[in-house]
């Protein structure tokens, strides 16, 4: 092969999303694939199927309906970690580093729900680490709240739509939002906050069913039956500083409501 075929290779692999070296050796996913059919969580996933009306094969066709299972039967925010974890109907597992679930404080009384994980959130796997995310730790800092704050009054609870990194950071696709919408909503229910920040337009879209954040943001709207306020997400303040004063304005919108005030 000469230089120039495989630079095309390269580039051809670039563009789907293979974009970092991660071993020295190729491995062959599909020659492994056999093996994966008898993962024990698919296995639960399809007894708890089994317990409604459709029948188990039909319910592992539909993603949806297994992440409702599997999202349905976590009691608790740890297991609720591992049927997602478990959950292999989500292609952007097989891209992913790590799981990115969540950070901060599961009393916190607000949670804010970002997109998706990008490079650094996907090395680390926790939410909103890299440049967007040292912004968004100094905009809540501005209003006295830190995910690491250890009295629920002051922390926050950071998740995202998708919990996994889509490749080269591309938009979150509907089926993956609508496959991986019931992990959200349990998580929701589980860490039940008093507010809900939604961070930018995905945010928005799946869970208002709504978009357009310059005309949602800073209006309180209602999501999974609480108190939603919709934010311009951080990575866009960095490319738009302009808009930090309409940012600002929300933060103080969110203070007040948390201390009563609106
Ligand atoms: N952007 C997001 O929406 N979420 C992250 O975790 C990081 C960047």
């Amino acid at each position: 092969m000469d230089w120039h075929e495989a630079k095309a290779l390269l580039d051809w692999q670039i563009e789907l999303g293979a974009t970092e070296a991660i071993g020295e050796t190729p491995v062959n996913r599909y020659a492994q694939a056999p093996e994966r059919t008898a993962d024990p969580p698919l296995a639960a996933v399809a007894a708890v199927a089994s317990d409604s009306a459709a029948p188990p094969d039909v319910a592992m066709s539909d993603p949806v309906q297994a992440a409702r299972a599997a999202a349905a039967a976590a009691q608790d925010l740890e297991s609720l970690r591992m049927a997602i974890s478990d959950f292999d109907l989500c292609d952007l597992k097989r891209g992913a580093r790590n799981l990115v679930f969540a950070d901060g404080h599961p009393e916190a009384r607000v949670m804010v729900i970002g997109e998706a994980p990008g490079r650094d959130e996907d090395i680390q796997g926790k939410p909103f680490v890299g440049r967007a995310g040292k912004l968004l730790d100094r905009m809540f800092a501005a209003i006295g709240m830190d995910r690491a704050a250890p009295d629920p009054d002051h922390a926050l609870y950071i998740a995202n739509v998708l919990p996994w990194r889509p490749p080269q950071n591309r938009d979150p696709r509907p089926e993956e939002v609508a496959m991986m919408l019931p992990f959200v909503e349990r998580h929701v229910a589980l860490v039940a906050p008093e507010i809900l920040v939604l961070m930018g337009n995905h945010s928005c879209q799946a869970l208002l069913g709504r978009r357009g954040i310059t005309r949602l943001r800073g209006t309180w709207a209602e999501a999974l039956g609480r108190p939603a306020l919709p934010m311009f997400h951080p990575a866009y303040l960095l490319r738009n500083p302009q808009a930090k004063g309409a940012a600002w304005h929300d933060l103080l919108m969110l203070r007040a409501r948390l201390k009563g005030g609106n």
